[in-house]
């Protein structure tokens, strides 16, 4: 690590330009005495085929009801694509990065206009329509950004499957969202490694059985490794798409219509889509991208989220692409197949704007400074991480190692359900604080408020972070389920949206995230709902009961700990095979560091865990157990500690 001297928490690192700094000033101010016509400046960001006449629609009171933009009419592609291509159309829109480093690809505007057209043509010869449901399930590829925005073209809803799920996961998947058409590829690469596809979807569609409406799969050629195709339901995109016209009228979308689903881990075991919509997604997507980005349209941009995840929805492909900016992908893994591969990505595409997440900036800061230090970087002008909270340490090695203390870090705190950036520093508008997420983003309200849901006046504070107003971009319901909707984010403070994080806010308003309030563990910035795992455990027959926990981790943010109770302890299954039932019914990335065989789990009277108990004894930290009256039966801990302690 770079030896950072002492400096005050707050600091002005780079000077604030006090233009900016006036100019979000009365942004806020606009936003805050008239917010109908703030919101309808900010929807001029966005190409509209009828432009709304008003903004929002919205109230988080009775049944929940969130609307934006509801008279507006537009297609999202035509705001990505097609209003670039007299200005930008021979400009770099896409440049594809393959694990091989001689090996890359360069799309301008109107080679993605057209391959996106094709694929859109190629959708609706396979009878794809309006609100029909398109799987996608493919490595960082062209194909799979133009997956994204052929659905948009023709109406169709898309939902990003990530790579690492399960073929069980993908079933569930498949089925709760209705999905027509799955758009994949034979096989991908991992490092060394390779990644089964095309397989693992025809295993999903094989469990998944009749209730499953999939009738096509398109598979890319990634790898050209063999696979098998079914005749009839399975066809070669290679072979598809180029016989496809290379023009495409876009359907006209309401706002209101849907323009991607999206898979996230809630509290419960069941994944939950949320549902996101086009005018009020797309608006947000560009304001927050401008805001906290200060992305123009001669920048090369990158992302490095996989675009399974919202991050990749958000700043790989909609918020730059709306921009006109040039976005870089990269098909391989951090630091393969050598350390410094991030930092050689850099400087062959003059990246101006770095995204990434703080489990990378750990894992960068693993293999020493000497290796960016081999590097110029001297293209990158702004830096940004999201997913998991950042620790000012690795803070400080990101703005000075990566940023050469010449870069803003913006440290954007957000969700799935948020649709883009809430809570973030506005570069050269603020001064930075190390760890802290900054200040709501203009137009957002955002309070504190106690664990029983009352508001905590303004000033320095710690509570459960919530929002008083809606914003464009936030999640409408969740599919097929606005009851769980309605329940997880709005009855905790009621008329408020709870965001299921804690946070603190010091004097300066600003607010640094606490954690998950929920039972939701974090881990490499993958959502994990504790009952996704323990649910996955109870299918073995030799269980009884599992409760799964987030420890500490140095690399991952947080690791995850599952204590079981066989049923018998002559049949006590082996801490393998449980591992791999986790494995095949969530997914590797699931992986529990440890699994503990115990006689009995902590409960309250109730029968409800306490996560909090089994949490401290999975970290070691069993001197101070804190108030164990509650405990059904506080004999269980001592017993539980033994059991531990023995295993270790
Ligand atoms: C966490 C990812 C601290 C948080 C964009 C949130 C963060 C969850 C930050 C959402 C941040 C995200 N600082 N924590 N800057 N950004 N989180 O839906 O717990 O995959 O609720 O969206 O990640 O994860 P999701």
């Amino acid at each position: 690590m770079t030896d950072i001297p002492d400096r005050p928490a707050i600091r002005t690192l780079i000077d604030v330009d006090p233009a900016k700094a006036q100019q979000v000033a009365v942004l806020r101010a606009q936003a805050a005495s008239d917010p109908e016509s703030f919101w309808l400046d900010q929807a001029r960001r966005i190409e509209w085929a009828t432009f709304p006449t008003t903004a929002s629609n919205a109230t988080f009171d009775g049944d929940v009801s969130i609307r934006w933009f509801e008279d507006g009419v537009l297609n999202a592609s035509v705001s990505c694509l097609d209003r670039h291509l007299s200005t930008r159309g021979d400009e770099a829109a896409l440049i594809w990065q393959a694990d091989d480093t001689a090996v890359s690809r360069t799309l301008t505007f109107r080679d993605l206009h057209a391959e996106v057209c094709r694929l859109a043509n190629a959708l609706r010869s396979l009878g794809v329509k309006r609100g029909d449901r398109v799987a996608i399930h493919l490595p960082m590829v062209v194909e799979g950004i133009a997956s994204m925005l052929a659905c948009a073209r023709i109406g169709a809803v898309h939902v990003v499957l990530f790579g690492g799920f399960s073929p069980e996961g993908i079933a569930e998947r498949l089925i709760d969202s209705g999905a027509v058409t799955v758009i994949t590829c034979d096989t991908s690469r991992r490092g060394a490694k390779r990644i089964q596809h095309k397989t693992s979807i025809d295993a999903a569609l094989k469990q998944a059985g009749t209730i499953c409406s999939v009738r096509n799969i398109i598979v890319v050629t990634v790898t050209g490794d063999t696979i098998p195709m079914t005749e009839g339901r399975d066809h070669r995109y290679d072979v598809l798409v180029p016989q496809q016209s290379p023009a495409c009228e876009p359907e006209k979308m309401r706002a209101e219509d849907i323009l991607f689903l999206l898979y996230t881990s809630g509290s419960t075991g069941k994944p939950k889509a949320m549902v996101h919509t086009t005018g009020g997604y797309m608006v947000w997507a560009a304001c927050t991208t401008d805001w906290a980005l200060s992305l123009k349209p001669q920048d090369v941009h990158w992302c490095t989220a996989d675009i399974a995840w919202i991050t990749g929805h958000t700043y790989v492909v909609y918020g730059p692409f709306a921009t006109g900016a040039t976005t870089v992908i990269y098909e391989g893994m951090l630091g393969w197949p050598q350390p410094g591969r991030w930092w050689e990505i850099i400087d062959r595409y003059q990246v101006a704007c770095l995204y990434t997440a703080p489990t990378a900036i750990r894992a960068l800061i693993r293999e020493g400074d000497a290796v960016p230090e081999r590097y110029s970087l001297a293209s990158l002008r702004r830096l940004a991480c999201a997913g998991e909270p950042i620790s000012p340490d690795a803070w400080e090695w990101f703005y000075n190692v990566v940023g050469h203390q010449r870069c803003p870090v913006a440290d954007m705190w957000w969700q799935t359900e948020t649709g883009g950036g809430m809570l973030c520093l506005i570069p050269d508008a603020q001064p930075m604080k190390p760890g802290w997420a900054t200040t709501p983003l203009p137009g957002l309200n955002a309070v504190l408020t106690t664990e029983k849901g009352e508001t905590i006046p303004d000033g320095p504070a710690e509570g459960a972070l919530c929002f008083t107003t809606s914003w464009p971009g936030q999640a409408r319901t969740i599919w097929d389920d606005h009851k769980r909707f309605r329940e997880t984010c709005f009855t905790f403070s009621p008329g408020k949206y709870f965001a299921g994080d804690g946070a603190r806010r010091d004097e300066n308003g600003y607010y640094m995230i606490t954690g998950r309030m929920d039972d939701v563990i974090n881990v490499s910035g993958h959502r994990i709902g504790t009952a996704e795992i323990e649910d996955a455990v109870a299918t073995c027959h030799a269980i009884s009961e599992a409760a799964a926990v987030g420890i500490n981790h140095d690399l991952k943010g947080q690791g995850i700990v599952v204590f079981v109770v066989a049923r018998s302890s002559k049949t006590a299954p082996s801490v393998a095979l449980l591992s791999g039932i986790i494995a095949d019914r969530v997914g590797r990335y699931a992986a529990p560091e440890l699994i503990y065989i115990v006689s009995d789990i902590p409960k309250t009277r109730s029968g409800k865990i306490v996560r909090r108990v089994l949490r401290k004894i999975a970290s070691g930290e069993t001197e101070n157990l804190g108030d164990l009256s509650s405990l059904a039966d506080p004999a269980v801990v001592p017993a539980l500690i033994k059991a531990v302690t023995e295993q270790n």
